[in-house]
């Protein structure tokens, strides 16, 4: 072999400073491959030095046999260190980049609100349940008998025209969307055993625009005592007792007269709101009466015999008024930063 390298001390000592020099600068555990590779395998310097080993005579054999197994030993050990150190470091390298903060703020769904409507309806049906009065309802898709007829409206009264109700297809079913929850009166009066005191809470539809006091679907709540004995002035106590739960201590009402057809006689409610935003005053809040005997013969009792009242209120109309709210439109809106100021009640 002439190309073959002659073992001597000094190239032993360069293949060896090579093969550390390649080990210290490999910076990850692929370059440290590549370097241990070139300076130990098959072809490298020192696996030349130590193939030559095989042509030096026989008395130089242990000399040169150990000069070359120490740098083999030498660059073997650094191999080995070195591996270590980036397999250490490429771990908590790897370790850092799939970290996961477990205390991150992970993104939620968002909670909801009771929509304000549904809160007050709630209010003021439990303040009719503490007198012992029953919730009652109806449907929504009513029969224009319960919402008209029985309740003594004429046939040509103004608000069953087109302009008012929602009649629905087919006409002739004679079915439209309730105007009122007064039809419930008539409902409760036919389904219970008398004395009946209820309450019914629930939404209503008129054919109107759209815009800051007016929805064309709203909610009511109407109250009904049909007794024997009863009279205005169990009317009138029951609507103060309500105020003051309502609108605090110092609230009051008052009738104007007015005219319904289900009712005679008939009262404009107006309430004495001694916290409204602008100033204590009096606000005109619904209207109610002593039930009309025409209303009672309708639901099959008897009159001479039995007397009640009626009542009826809008409740966003309560709400606005209540809780200073100046367009009716965001109560319809359904967006939870108008219902979150109301509380977050469950
Ligand atoms: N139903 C009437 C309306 O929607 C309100 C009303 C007035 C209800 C007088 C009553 C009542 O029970 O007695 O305008």
């Amino acid at each position: 072999m002439s190309d073959a390298p002659e073992i001597t001390p000094d190239a032993v000592a360069a293949a060896v400073d090579a093969a550390l020099a390649a080990i210290a600068d490999a910076a990850t555990t692929a370059e440290l491959k590549t370097a241990r590779n070139a300076h130990t395998a098959e072809g490298s310097p020192l696996a030349r030095l130590n193939a030559q080993l095989r042509s030096v005579p026989n008395e130089k054999k242990a000399e040169f046999g150990k000069l070359v197994g120490q740098a083999r030993g030498r660059v073997n050990q650094a191999l080995a260190a070195r591996e270590e150190q980036l397999a250490a470091a490429e771990t908590a390298a790897k370790l850092e980049a799939e970290a996961l903060d477990v205390t991150a703020i992970a993104p939620r769904a968002r909670v909801g609100a009771r929509h304000p409507i549904s809160l007050l309806q709630e209010e003021v049906a439990d303040l009719f349940v503490g007198m012992g009065w029953e919730i009652a309802e109806g449907p929504e898709l009513e029969h224009e008998w319960f919402n008209f007829d029985a309740l003594n409206f004429d046939v040509d009264h103004p608000a069953r025209q087109m302009q008012d109700t929602f009649f629905v297809d087919p006409v002739a079913r004679h079915l439209v969307m309730r105007t009122h929850t007064s039809p419930v009166q008539v409902r409760s009066m036919l389904e219970r055993e008398l004395p009946v005191y209820i309450l019914c809470p629930g939404r209503v539809y008129r054919t109107d625009e759209f815009d800051a006091t007016h929805l064309p679907a709203f909610t009511q709540f109407e109250g009904l005592v049909i007794d024997k004995g009863i009279t205005m002035a169990h009317l009138k106590g029951t609507l103060d007792h309500a105020a003051k739960v309502l609108f605090g201590p110092e609230a009051k009402t008052r009738f104007r007269t007015n005219y319904f057809p289900f009712t005679e006689p008939s009262a404009e409610l107006d309430l004495w709101h001694p916290t409204f935003a602008g100033g204590a005053r009096w606000i005109e809040w619904g209207g109610c009466g002593m039930v009309n005997p025409n209303v009672l013969r309708a639901a099959g009792i008897d009159p001479e015999v039995y007397s009640g009242f009626a009542f009826g209120m809008g409740i966003e109309r309560t709400l606005m008024f209540r809780s200073d709210v100046k367009d009716m439109r965001d109560m319809a809106e359904g967006d939870v930063r108008f219902s979150e100021q109301f509380g977050m009640v469950v």
